[in-house]
């Protein structure tokens, strides 16, 4: 984990999907006929990249989306050939991508273009439930796209969501112990969060009662946790179970450890550091595909949001982002790399309460801090 400080990553947004699912917030669009212009404008996005972050191996590259399982097999293909003849990878990089079960006849083809690690968007088992998600898979589709990607590569992980309305303790026991059956080294169980800007958000604010209370949201996860170690996944970060340290998300541990990535395609968020002795620098790529698409061909690095972050606002991030994993975060990376503390005194209130651990120069969440993870960090950056 502390050595992934060190780490360069390349994040990729597909911003397109098949549907768009109405709890959903992230980056997404319909496909318009884009695609081709958008591929083309991400291989030249990343060669701007390359020019500003030389002499550096990439240690992950991971597709998100968006659907980028929706790419073709040749579109990965010439993706992962170019960012190895730019950066080059890391002996063992992890290269991901996130897939929705509706393509699984293409996850032998993905994993021959070069990926290793295929994140599936299952969701729920139960058919019902998928429905109610909004989703165009069914729960032997999940079944059946899961044994296609632990065919085709050594790593497979899991998304799920739980908290749903009306779904009981032993409605989602019976579904997460059925995938941590399946033998994948890594599952994500997300508790329902109801967007503003979504469908789902849209119902919720005329009163539609669409997930769990925090109650009982907070009972399933630890329940969640409970089933996970037991079935030999413990959490290594708050929504996030590995069976060991070679199934965790490298990539995504880049992001918990403070490390550098680059954000390439639409709305893709950066962050790169080791180039820089003034500061974190902080980047957003254009939302709208078709204005990204013209600020690379204008010449530019289709950049929305491109700032030097503050010492204090870099301590704050690490701090937060840090506390994401069970590990924690070490003080003196902090310090090294932003020349700032922790306060002393918000630390000590919150190690005599329970919810926070002070070991060897690592501050993490207990257990129950967890449960309170967003409150219980921002007291500690007194935010
Ligand atoms: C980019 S998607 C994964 C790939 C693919 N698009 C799919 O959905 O199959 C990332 C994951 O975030 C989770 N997610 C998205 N919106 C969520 C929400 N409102 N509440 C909880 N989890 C959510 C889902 O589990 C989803 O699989
Ligand atoms: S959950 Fe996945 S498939 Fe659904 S809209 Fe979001 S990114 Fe697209």
């Amino acid at each position: 984990v502390t050595g992934l400080s060190e780490a360069l990553g390349l994040y990729v947004h597909w911003p397109f999907c098949a549907r768009i699912c109405p709890y959903c917030d992230f980056n997404v669009y319909r496909p318009k006929g884009l695609e081709d212009a958008l591929f083309e404008a991400v291989l030249v996005d990343l060669d701007r990249w390359h020019a500003l972050t030389q002499g550096r191996k990439l240690t992950s590259l991971h597709l998100g989306g968006g659907t980028p399982s929706l790419m073709t097999a040749v579109q990965i293909e010439r993706l992962i050939d170019h960012a190895a003849g730019l950066w080059g990878f890391e002996a063992g990089a992890e290269i991901g991508l996130e897939a929705n079960p509706k393509e699984a006849d293409r996850f032998a083809d993905f994993a021959a273009a070069g990926i290793n690690r295929l994140s599936i968007g299952v969701q729920s088992l139960d058919d019902a439930r998928l429905v109610a998600l909004g989703r165009d898979h069914d729960g032997a589709g999940a079944l059946a796209a899961l044994s296609a990607a632990q065919a085709a590569v050594d790593h497979v992980s899991v998304d799920l969501i739980y908290a749903l309305a009306g779904q009981t303790a032993a409605d989602w026991e019976a579904e997460l112990r059925r995938v941590l059956s399946l033998g994948v080294g890594h599952v994500s169980p997300y508790q329902l969060t109801i967007e503003a800007r979504t469908a789902y958000g849209k119902r919720a604010a005329r009163g539609e009662v669409l997930a769990s209370t925090d109650d009982f949201a907070a009972d399933l996860y630890e329940l969640t946790d409970a089933i996970c170690d037991e079935a030999g996944l413990p959490a290594y970060e708050i929504s996030n179970h590995a069976r060991s340290i070679a199934d965790q998300s490298t990539h995504n541990t880049i992001y918990w450890a403070g490390g550098d990535w680059i954000g390439v395609g639409p709305g893709a968020h950066g962050r790169i550091g080791r180039e820089r002795s003034g500061g974190r620098r902080l980047t957003e790529a254009l939302r709208r595909p078709a204005d990204y698409i013209k600020a690379v061909s204008d010449g530019g690095l289709a950049l929305d949001e491109d700032e030097i972050l503050s010492a204090g606002e870099e301590a704050s991030e690490r701090i937060l982002m840090g506390m994401r994993l069970l590990a924690g975060f070490d003080r003196a990376e902090l310090r090294a790399a932003t020349g700032l503390d922790v306060d002393a005194d918000r630390l000590r209130a919150l190690v005599e309460t329970g919810l926070v651990s002070h070991i060897d120069d690592r501050i993490a969440l207990t257990r129950s801090g967890r449960l309170l993870a967003d409150r219980v960090s921002g007291e500690l950056t007194g935010e």
